[in-house]
């Protein structure tokens, strides 16, 4: 063909990219894998194929492994974390850089190899998930090297399981075992079933990088090999990105077991077009959100919202973008998609589409002869309820709808039980910024979307999971405090030592919504002295009651958007009021806890109201270096609605130590005093009440632990619940927030010293918020 003829067809020729090098590689393996645990490849006794979704070619065989081997790549984690922990920082710190560099060097066999087994085009592996995979070992090389500077008092968590899907499998790879070894911890890293090839490439470089035998093991299977991660008994923390179905049972799984847990699950996020948006870019800006690795991404914008005025100008657009779409073979450099990774996948795809009560727009491109391959596609004129505008399809399809104003569009945003990401597009930034706090989301891109980095925190809210990957806050997901829960206290229920006569009896009730009312069971509970023998009552809280102060944070949702100035101003006034009666509080502490440190209790609540008030203001978030024309805001969010359960020790600091954190990060809050000293805390409503605290910002239940951790761990509109009871509710509270997935933060029986470093400090702020990712792309 002439040059000429070209310019007259102006038809894309083929850039087919060579699998030579990758198909030479699985040659070398004798096209069959096992696992790579301690350094050394192990074969399994079972296999199955790893197909290429372009052509179902089988590519190789890939190990099954059995309990034994999981069992064996543990024990070897464990032996290697032991010393990799003690290794300087700069130590680890090389072998990540040593990773990012092998992995650089050898980015093309690790693009074409992710092509050929997950069926994304070469143009996405090769410039986004294989540098990206780079970027995080550099940025991670960096933070193992900072460890001790930086984080003084932070420590590894010991051998993590990591369970990750097949959409993005090396990139997934890096964000979870980056950090993880960077903060001294070993890993056993299962990949998905149909895309384990990368890994165990990776598992190679790692030989040359000088990886220490059984830091990183690789383990391959499918979703039982999972549940044999999950199950160890041997396995610190467990780090899974998936389906929220699987999420939900790995939580219930690891429920009481102690684990800590991050989920990173889906999501059905809105992609917001203004009338005065670049509606030419907000189309290119959808092509991104929705057919970028054929929407089979967890944060894709698959829920289009248009401002009604544009809509039709907007979709006409979009259609006419859609009929230029290229699908095609994956290795071909200029396709626009490429394969859905497998037939059941496209069979659930194809399912959903096919049952649609909307106008779906297909644009009738070709379809390749062979292979899996689905069609972009539109539907509009969805109802808001419609299933499809709610369910994530996790394919190539962009359900739409429109709205009117802006406070609509973040109703519509936030209608959804995800919370993963948001795209928002108007060339007013101002309208934007507004937007952008008021979506319930881990991820906000303005004017943008898909824009990722080591350096910004990824990761959801809602049952979009929890945990943060990437940036300073991922790392809270790879280490603990150095003090948490000091097992040399066991947390237990104290002895009750009231006497009568210290005591004046006095007619308690709940606080629900800055008002004093009685129960709804018209139960109350007694208050035992020593002795035995009745000394006062505090009321039973039930469901009801948990109910009615759901109702009452509900309505005091501006509380969470109060400056940190008022914030500090009220906590000051607390502090100044208790200061007030200071004497009073002792002497009822004195009486019912007997213990002669009373005054200093007191004395200490009040400098912690102080400590809190301090923080309010200067818990910042902050703005992170990108490789990018952009700025990353890392915003640090209230969680919402939160219940706690406090301790029976110290129970006047224990309960400020908790009440203060929550209240100066703007969350609203149902507090459970300690059983057994409730009325301590009961006495403090008139601190509230003269300290302008906003009616339903802070709302105080008496009653059983063991009844109402299970009430609060279950209710829907509650985003988190933390335990520092006594009482042995720590697995029902894990095991309860199944139900909207909600942030948990458990003692499991060990105690807590309230009267030391353990009572107080940045631990606290950081459970009480959510860090929100504001990407802004500037530049013309
Ligand atoms: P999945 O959640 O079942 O698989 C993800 C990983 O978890 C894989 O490594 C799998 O082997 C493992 N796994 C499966 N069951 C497990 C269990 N019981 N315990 C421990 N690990 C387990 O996702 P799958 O089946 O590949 O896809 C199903 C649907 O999930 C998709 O149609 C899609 O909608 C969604 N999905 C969402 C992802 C996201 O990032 N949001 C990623 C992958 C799938």
């Amino acid at each position: 063909m002439q040059i000429k003829n070209i310019f007259d067809k102006m038809d894309y020729g083929e850039a087919p990219e060579s699998a030579r090098e990758a198909q030479n590689w699985l040659k070398n393996h004798n096209y069959t894998f096992g696992n790579f645990i301690n350094g050394k490849w192990k074969q399994c006794e079972d296999h199955f194929n790893t197909v290429n979704p372009a052509n179902d070619q089988v590519l190789a065989k890939i190990g099954q492994s059995s309990p034994s081997d999981i069992d064996s790549a543990v024990k070897a984690a464990r032996a290697a974390q032991k010393k990799w922990c003690k290794e300087s920082d700069h130590a680890r710190a090389r072998i990540l850089y040593a990773i990012a560099r092998l992995l650089q060097k050898n980015s093309r066999l690790f693009s074409v190899l992710e092509t050929l087994d997950n069926g994304k085009p070469i143009r996405e592996s090769r410039d986004i998930d294989i540098p990206l995979a780079q970027r995080h070992f550099y940025y991670h090389a960096g933070m193992a090297q900072l460890m001790q500077a930086e984080l003084p008092k932070r420590s590894p968590i010991g051998v993590c399981g990591q369970i990750i899907p097949w959409n993005f499998p090396l990139l997934m790879l890096s964000w979870k075992i980056a950090p993880a070894i960077a903060m001294g911890n070993a890993v056993v890293l299962k990949p998905a079933e149909y895309t384990s090839l990368t890994a165990l490439l990776f598992a190679e470089i790692c030989t040359s990088a000088g990886v220490p035998n059984g830091l990183i093991n690789i383990v391959t299977g499918d979703g039982k090999v999972g549940e044999m991660i999950v199950g160890h008994k041997d396995i610190n923390k467990i780090a899974f990105t998936g389906s929220t179905e699987v999420g939900k049972l790995i939580r219930e799984r690891t429920a009481g077991s102690g684990k800590s847990l991050t989920l990173e699950l889906g999501g059905k996020s809105p992609f917001v077009v203004f009338d005065d948006a670049d509606l030419d870019s907000a189309v290119e800006g959808v092509v991104d959100a929705i057919w970028f690795n054929q929407g089979q991404v967890c944060c894709a914008g698959s829920r289009l919202l248009v401002h009604e005025a544009i809509s039709e100008k907007f979709y006409n657009k979009l259609r006419n973008r859609m009929k230029n779409l290229r699908l095609g073979s994956p290795l071909d450099k200029s396709i626009d998609m490429g394969a859905i990774i497998d037939k059941k996948q496209h069979k659930k795809i194809s399912g959903m589409v096919s049952q649609t009560q909307g106008k779906v727009f297909q644009a009738g491109s070709p379809l390749p002869q062979e292979g899996c391959f689905f069609p972009p596609t539109l539907i509009t004129d969805l109802h808001t309820a419609d299933p499809l505008m709610h369910e994530e399809i996790f394919g190539p399809v962009l359900v739409s709808t429109t709205f009117r104003t802006p406070s609509e569009a973040i109703e519509l945003s936030n209608n959804t039980t995800f919370g993963l990401a948001a795209s928002v597009w108007s060339e007013n930034i101002n309208l934007c910024l507004e937007l952008a706090p008021k979506i319930k989301a881990g991820v906000i891109w303005i004017n943008g979307t898909n824009m990722f980095d080591a350096a910004a925190g990824f990761g959801g809210v809602k049952q979009s999971g929890f945990g943060r990957e990437g940036g300073w806050e991922g790392l809270l997901a790879y280490s603990k405090p150095k003090n948490q829960f000091s097992p040399k206290i066991k947390s237990t229920l104290v002895k009750n030592q009231i006497s009568k006569a210290d005591y004046i009896d006095r007619t308690a009730k709940l606080y629900i919504g800055g008002k004093q009312c009685r129960p709804d069971s018209g139960y109350s509970q007694s208050i035992f002295d020593h002795n035995g023998k009745p000394v006062t009552q505090v009321p039973l809280s039930n469901r009801k009651d948990i109910r009615n102060a759901v109702e009452a944070m509900n309505s005091a949702k501006n509380w969470s958007h109060s400056t940190a100035h008022l914030r500090a101003q009220i906590l000051y006034y607390m502090a100044e009021n208790l200061s007030a009666r200071k004497a009073e509080f002792a002497n009822t502490l004195q009486a019912l806890t007997g213990r002669s440190d009373a005054q200093t209790e007191v004395e200490q609540s009040i400098q912690r109201l102080f400590f809190y008030a301090a923080w309010s203001d200067k818990f910042d978030g902050s703005a992170r270096s990108v490789p990018l024309k952009a700025v990353a805001l890392v915003m640090k969010e209230a969680i919402g609605n939160c219940g706690v359960l406090c301790d029976d020790q110290y129970p006047l600091l224990g309960f400020i130590s908790v009440m203060a954190p929550l209240f100066a990060t703007g969350n609203r809050s149902i507090i459970i005093p300690s059983e057994t000293f409730s009325p301590i805390v009961t006495d403090f409503y008139q601190v509230l009440d003269t300290s302008d605290v906003p009616p339903g910002a802070i709302n105080i239940l008496t009653g059983k632990h063991a009844d109402l951790a299970i009430e609060l761990a279950g209710h829907m509109d509650i985003e988190s619940v933390w335990s520092f009871s006594p009482s042995d509710v720590s697995r029902d509270i894990e095991k309860a927030s199944v139900s909207n997935l909600k942030r948990t933060w458990v003692n499991n029986g060990c105690g807590r010293d309230w009267n030391s470093e353990e009572g107080f400090g940045r631990e606290f702020l950081e459970n009480a918020t959510e860090n929100k990712t504001i990407w802004i792309p500037y530049g013309e």
